[in-house]
Order: structure tokens, then sequence, then C-alpha cells
């Protein structure tokens, strides 16, 4: 019997041919598909592969007796229940390399759209207007950046700030000062990194420390006008307190790609606040990112279900059970 993999996501078809070289192999997939159609199918499936729309919870985990392990093709795991996975025997494995370039870039469009208005002069203009006066901008050159989270996307980012003739200054507790001075940026702790950026991006993961880090108490410690930068996790941030900041000038805009919960409710208090760009949570949305992590997710499966071999495990104990 051949394994069955069930790709419940819009992961790219590229995924779905490679697994099907295998004849060992068969392969469900008709892209985003519904929780109910997921759960109908799971009772034999050996792997899944999921983008963030499959909530990969204990309620739904429960109706895969079978499954051994989980790609997620992408970063955040946020969306799996590791601690039930891991009870479970279902080895959970994600894409870090793949999209790190895509979400470094689209913070970029983020940052540089903040700083010139891009977004709404372009409104402006659709709208029939002829408007010079109104979105004048600044520049990115000599201008700080504090990157919180100095991991891959936090590193690629700052490459291009230094680029930019930026100054570059980061957060982050797991990362030696020698590897961010060999780029050229300069590890600092949290409230100085508030204090000395004009632009503050989050690159970190979600804990109990960085949950809702940017908050009433932690904007008032940043310099007035800042603009801040959020392609990670909406949860990150406090969203009533970053409006109130908004409307009060403290914050100068925000760029935000994602958001707590997403879609973000109707009652948002960001969502249409001017001096703020939103986006659908798009930052790892380019072909060449989809094609790099359904790849690499479906040779992570390959590698799993065929060889017994795992790689990037976002829940190790399984394998020291
Ligand atoms: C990720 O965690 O990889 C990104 O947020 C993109 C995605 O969810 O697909």
């Amino acid at each position: 019997m051949p394994f069955h993999v069930l790709i419940s996501d819009n992961v790219d078809k590229r995924a779905v041919a490679l697994l099907q070289q295998s004849q060992d192999i068969r392969v469900t997939f008709e892209g985003d598909m519904p929780r109910d159609k997921v759960i109908s199918i799971l009772g034999d499936v050996d792997a899944l592969v999921i983008r963030s729309a499959t909530k990969a919870d204990a309620a739904l985990l429960e109706y895969a007796p079978n499954l051994k392990a989980i790609a997620r093709a992408g970063v955040g795991v946020d969306n799996v229940d590791l601690n039930f996975a891991t009870d479970k025997n279902i080895v959970v494995m994600n894409t870090p390399d793949g999209n790190t370039i895509s979400t470094a870039e689209f913070t970029f469009g983020l940052m540089l759209s903040l700083a010139r208005h891009i977004p709404q002069a372009h409104g402006s203009l659709a709208g029939g207007k002829w408007d010079r006066k109104s979105f004048t901008g600044v520049e990115l050159r000599g201008k700080t950046l504090g990157v919180v989270g100095f991991g891959r996307i936090g590193r690629q980012v700052a490459k291009r700030a230094n680029a930019f003739d930026m100054n570059v200054i980061a957060f982050d507790p797991f990362v030696l000062p020698d590897l961010a001075a060999d780029m050229d940026v300069s590890m600092v702790d949290l409230d100085t990194l508030y204090a000395q950026s004009d632009f503050i991006t989050l690159h970190t993961t979600v804990t109990d420390e960085s949950r809702y880090m940017v908050n009433a108490a932690t904007i008032a410690k940043m310099k007035k006008g800042v603009r801040i930068i959020n392609a990670a996790r909406g949860v990150l941030i406090n969203d009533s307190d970053l409006a109130e900041a908004i409307k009060s000038g403290q914050v100068g805009g925000a760029g935000l790609d994602v958001y707590e919960p997403e879609p973000p409710t109707a009652d948002n208090p960001l969502i249409g606040l001017p001096g703020v760009i939103h986006t659908p949570h798009l930052a790892a949305s380019t072909s060449d990112a989809q094609n790099n992590v359904a790849l690499d997710a479906a040779q992570l499966i390959l590698d799993a279900l065929l060889q017994g071999r795992y790689a990037n495990v976002c829940n190790p104990k399984v394998l020291h059970k």
C-alpha cells in the first residue's frame, strides 16, 4: 500500500509532482480544502503538507490515527499543536529557508512605502487627484533601523538596510554580538532599540516574552514618530495601543502584513487608519518563495516516509521518546 499524503492548503503544484515521482506515495491535493473535508480524509493519511490555512490543532489531529509527519511549507508552526503532535508521535517539520528573501524584500517594500507614502499617493492619483503636497516623505539614508529578532529574515533585512546607508541595530538574546558586528550591525538591549530607532521591524517568533511586545508601555519608550513594520505575526502587537499611538503621533506610521486573528476582524482599530499601510499576509507570496517551500516540504515528506530521515524538526522531543 502506498503512503497517503494529504496536501490540504494551496501549496505550489510542484510539490505534488515531486511526491508523485515515487510509486510509494499517493497524493490528495485540491488547493485550500475546507476543514470538514480535511477531517473526513485524515483517517488513512500518513503525512500532511500545509501552509497556514489548515489549523492542525488537537481537534483536527484526533482524526488522523496514522499520521506520522506534518510538513509546513513555510516557517511558522503556530497553526500546529506541537504538544499534541508529540504525544501522538507525529513529527512536525518546517521549511525555514525558502521564503526568507521574499519576506525580507517585502519588509523593505513596507518600509519604503511608509517612508514615502507610496500606497496613499497611488490611491490619491487613482482617485483623480494631483496632490504633490500631502505626501512628503523621509529618506532611509542615515536613519536608524531597529531589527527585533536577528534570525534568517532579520539578517537579510539588515543587509538591505546597510545598502541603503541606514544605521542598523538589533535585539536578539540568542545571537552573539560578533556575528552582528561582521554584518555592521550593533546588538543592543530592547530599551536601547526602542529609544534609538526611527524604524522598527519585527522578525521574532511568538513566545511568552514577545506576545504583545509592542504595547502602550513599550511604545512610550520609543522615539516620537517611529515607524513600525510587522511581517512576522500579528500577536506581537497590541492593536488598540498601536492605533492610539498613531492617532496621538507618538508612532508615525505602521506597515502591517500580519494580524491576530487572520483575516482581521471588522473592529480591528488599525484597518483603514490613516498612517497605516496594510496587506493581507503577502510577504512570502512570490512564485520564487512558494516554489522553494513547496519543494522543500515535499522533500521532507519523502525523506521521512521513505527513508525515516527527519530534518527541520519543530518538536524534537518526538524523536527521543
Ligand atoms: C511563514 O510562516 O512561513 C509565513 O508567515 C508565510 C506563510 O504563512 O505561508
